[in-house]
């Protein structure tokens, strides 16, 4: 894929003041009318929120993109590699936007292609008797996703990780050992593993800037799982002390956070689940309720704001936004509508035709996955530590 840098906005968006934003946004959504549907992550800003026909963390809006008909257009209010896996699963003549091509995903960068290549031939070489299943996070380029599409894998995410990895352990009955090679997440890998009775011992970590990703070939030959040295730079700054501080302070209060947080968090707190998993987690709870949440700040304060019934706050105060999700902005957003109404596709994101093919095989082999959206449990043997 071409790469394309966002070009400056005309200044006439950046004058405007949000009222005549809303208004020419709104006016540019009629015009479009059924040709177009707008899809808002949950990490989105509320101005933006407010325009999205859906929300949804990136498993359901990647099933919504799936199952529009008749559309021409999906403006994406998500990161770059969302549009992307939007791209891939609507028909060849839908066009998807992203608002601003500055909005991408510091743990989707942490894996390239050329790198996973890499890994793989060296996987290859030191475990020939193995049969190694590539297993990757949708925050992942389409190139990598169309790697593990055409190497047997599939694609998951936070709502289905521990449904995929079955479906890849299941491959099991032909007697040879499986190896999952899982990125680029290494918490989310490490966590969902774990809950499923996976020990600490049975992971390996693979720095991709070290020969045998940094370990020793017998490690390697024996892990189950081989995690990426990957992670999101907004929940690894939630850190173990948080829990602690929160129960101290809040002796009622459970702590919920996403699996991207590292072990020792999710060890720690009451319940750990995708963003998904959270919002019908306090969806569900009743009045008088007390949650610490451990994932961005938007989402954190939107749930705060929809259930004034319940007291909930941010896991840390350490300001976990997630910057290129809020480089979405009204003013991106209704640049990009206005221009659509004009005839002029801007911000286009578009996946080739053999990446595109391979990195279907992966999402497609994860929507047929059943059962999911169930939490990652844990088990704490005592003094455990993960570096
Ligand atoms: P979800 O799969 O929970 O939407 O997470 C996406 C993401 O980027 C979380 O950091
Ligand atoms: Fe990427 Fe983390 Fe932002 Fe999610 S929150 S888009 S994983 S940087």
């Amino acid at each position: 894929m071409a790469l394309t840098w966002q070009q400056p906005l005309p200044e006439i968006y950046n004058q405007l003041s949000d009222a005549e934003l809303r208004l020419r946004i709104e006016s540019a959504k009629e015009a479009l009318g059924d040709k177009l549907v707008i899809l808002g992550h949950h990490y989105q800003q509320d101005a933006v929120i407010d325009f999205a026909d859906f929300t949804g963390d990136s498993f359901e809006l990647s099933r919504k993109a799936a199952d529009q008909k008749g559309i021409e257009y999906v403006v994406f209010c998500g990161v770059h590699f969302m549009a992307e896996s939007a791209d891939i699963l609507t028909p060849e003549n839908v066009r998807v936007i992203l608002p601003d091509l500055g909005a991408g995903c510091s743990m989707a960068d942490m894996a390239n292609l050329e790198q996973v290549e890499e890994c793989w031939a060296q996987l290859e070489e030191e475990c020939p008797d193995q049969i190694v299943v590539p297993i990757t996070y949708m925050n992942s380029s389409a190139a990598i996703k169309a790697f593990v599409g055409e190497h047997g894998g599939a694609v998951c995410t936070s709502s289905n990780c521990r449904n995929v990895l079955e479906w890849a352990l299941a491959k099991e009955g032909s007697g040879k050992k499986v190896k999952i090679l899982f990125f680029p997440d290494q918490h989310l890998g490490r966590n969902t593993a774990y809950a499923m009775g996976y020990p600490l011992e049975s992971m390996v970590v693979w720095d991709p800037r070290d020969g045998l990703g940094g370990n020793d070939p017998k490690a390697l030959r024996e892990a189950d799982f081989v995690l990426w040295k990957g992670h999101c730079s907004v929940h690894a700054l939630f850190r173990p002390e948080h829990v602690d501080q929160v129960r101290e302070k809040y002796p009622n209060m459970k702590v919920i956070v996403h699996p991207e947080c590292r072990w020792e968090v999710v060890q720690k707190a009451d319940e750990a689940g995708s963003t998904a998993y959270i919002v019908k987690r306090i969806e569900a709870a009743p009045p008088g309720s007390e949650w610490a949440i451990g994932t961005e700040v938007h989402l954190v304060n939107r749930l705060k704001n929809e259930h004034p019934e319940q007291k909930i706050i941010v896991l840390s105060d350490c300001q976990c936004l997630c910057t290129t999700m809020y480089r979405i902005d009204l003013p991106h957003l209704c640049w990009v509508l206005e221009n659509l109404v004009e005839g002029r596709v801007v911000n286009e994101i578009r996946v080739d035709p053999h990446t595109r093919k391979w990195a279907t095989v992966a999402l497609e082999r994860m929507l047929a996955i059943k059962g999911n959206g169930n939490p990652i449990g844990k088990k704490q043997p005592a003094g455990t530590t993960v570096d």
